[in-house]
């Protein structure tokens, strides 16, 4: 197939080697947040979080949240050109819905005279996925993994090299960036830039799916 979209998607990989020299572009970074905040939601809730990671200090301190675990990924936090943290809301309460309601409105996509309906009728898909202890994450979660496939694919059109790591400690991520995170939990992280010409043993290697037919049918 020669579609562009398949090229890209067929060129994208997890680098597993960053060349520690080169750092993306402010204009391409500026395209990755705008793709980022556009990412779709279900009730448009935008239960997340994202924190990019461009100083040196905010790679330190996320190079020190391997202490304890998935040291593999390690390297990336000072060789990628960033990482970006996804973070989700574990407790997404109604209150903060209406913010994104009130942009529903300001923006001209929700007629005022709408607004209550959208409140209360759309926030029962939170609260369908809401424990007694006002949980939610596990539907906030889905959210955030919209977010990740939608910057995998900005990625790959850019022609950035990335590694989606839930090989990451959410313990250390959420007491290193505390005050980052305000209450949001981040379980998985993306470290983005460009690999290591010649050492990285996952560029160029073919793509491993499943065949069309065992995961897809058409009716
Ligand atoms: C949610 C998610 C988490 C992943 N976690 C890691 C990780 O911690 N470290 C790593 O090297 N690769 C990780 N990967 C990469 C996958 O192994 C990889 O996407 C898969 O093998 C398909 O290969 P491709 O991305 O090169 O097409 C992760 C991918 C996804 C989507």
């Amino acid at each position: 197939m020669t579609h562009p979209i398949i090229k890209d998607l067929n060129t994208r990989y997890t680098a597993k080697k960053y060349d520690a020299t080169k750092r993306i572009s402010a204009d391409d970074i500026q395209v990755i947040k705008e793709a980022l905040r556009l990412s779709a939601s279900s009730i448009n809730s935008q239960p997340w979080k994202f924190i990019v990671l461009e100083s040196d200090d905010a790679k330190q301190r996320f190079h020190d949240t391997f202490a304890n675990k998935h040291q593999f990924n390690q390297p990336h936090a000072k060789e990628a050109s960033h990482t970006i943290l996804l973070a989700y809301d574990p407790k997404f309460t109604k209150e903060k819905y209406a913010k994104r309601v009130d942009a529903e409105v300001t923006s001209g996509h929700l007629p005022e005279d709408r607004y209550n309906m959208m409140l209360d009728g759309a926030y029962g898909f939170a609260e369908a996925n809401t424990d007694e202890n006002g949980f939610n994450g596990n539907w906030t979660k889905a959210q955030v993994y919209i977010a990740l496939g939608n910057l995998l694919h900005t990625l790959a059109r850019l022609g950035i090299d990335s590694t989606p790591m839930e090989g990451v400690d959410p313990e250390l991520i959420g007491s290193i960036f505390e005050k980052e995170l305000a209450g949001h939990v981040c379980e998985v992280a993306l470290a983005i830039g460009y690999h290591q010409d010649g050492e990285d043993y996952n560029h160029g290697l073919p793509k491993a799916r499943m065949h069309m037919d065992d995961v897809i049918e058409v009716l």
